[in-house]
């Protein structure tokens, strides 16, 4: 039973998506031109660890979801962060990020996943709505969250 709605097409990111993602981006709010998003795909899809899917429908892709595999050390297995999630304004409340979510799921459990997790600042009220009616939990009380800045250099 294929969780995408009809007529959508869930599958992972090719080098030609980089500006039909990078339109995506920049409504998410993270401005970025073609050949940003070019780089960064390239190093995203050398990584087996991680995935960048996209979701299209008969107009062009409508959607993109970056999902990254974490190893834990106490424990066996692996976790998986939800790393970036946008869909289209004009396609939105058809199913399509949930079909997204449930895409990066499948390919955590297949990297051997138990658990997957995203973060959402706390203005993004309506992401939340959308989280919590797919499953998630808002843990956010139960530990800190620490950031550091580091100096900038190429990803090797
Ligand atoms: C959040 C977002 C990805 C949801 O994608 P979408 O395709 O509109 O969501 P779906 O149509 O798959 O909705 C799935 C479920 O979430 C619910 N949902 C979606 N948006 C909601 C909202 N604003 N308020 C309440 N529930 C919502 C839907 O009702 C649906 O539940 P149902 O199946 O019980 O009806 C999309 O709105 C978006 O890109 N928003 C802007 C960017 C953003 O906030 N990204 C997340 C950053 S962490």
């Amino acid at each position: 039973v294929s969780a995408e709605p009809a007529g959508v097409v869930v599958r992972g990111a090719v080098a030609a998506d980089a500006p039909a993602v990078a339109v995506l981006l920049t409504e998410l709010g993270y401005p970025s031109t073609a050949d940003e998003v070019a780089g960064r795909l390239a190093y995203w899809v050398e990584d087996p660890s991680g995935a960048v899917l996209v979701a299209s429908d008969d107009v062009g892709v409508v959607g993109c979801i970056s999902v990254h595999t974490i190893p834990y050390l106490a424990r066996t297995g692996r976790w998986a962060r939800i790393e970036s999630l946008v869909v289209a304004g004009r396609a939105r409340g058809r199913g399509i990020g949930a079909a997204l979510v449930a895409a990066a799921e499948s390919f955590a459990s297949s990297r051997g996943c138990l658990a997957v997790e995203v973060t959402s600042s706390r203005p993004r009220t309506d992401a939340h709505a959308f989280y919590r009616s797919i499953g998630f939990t808002d843990v956010c009380d139960r530990s800190g969250r620490f950031w550091k800045e580091l100096p900038p250099s190429p990803p090797s």
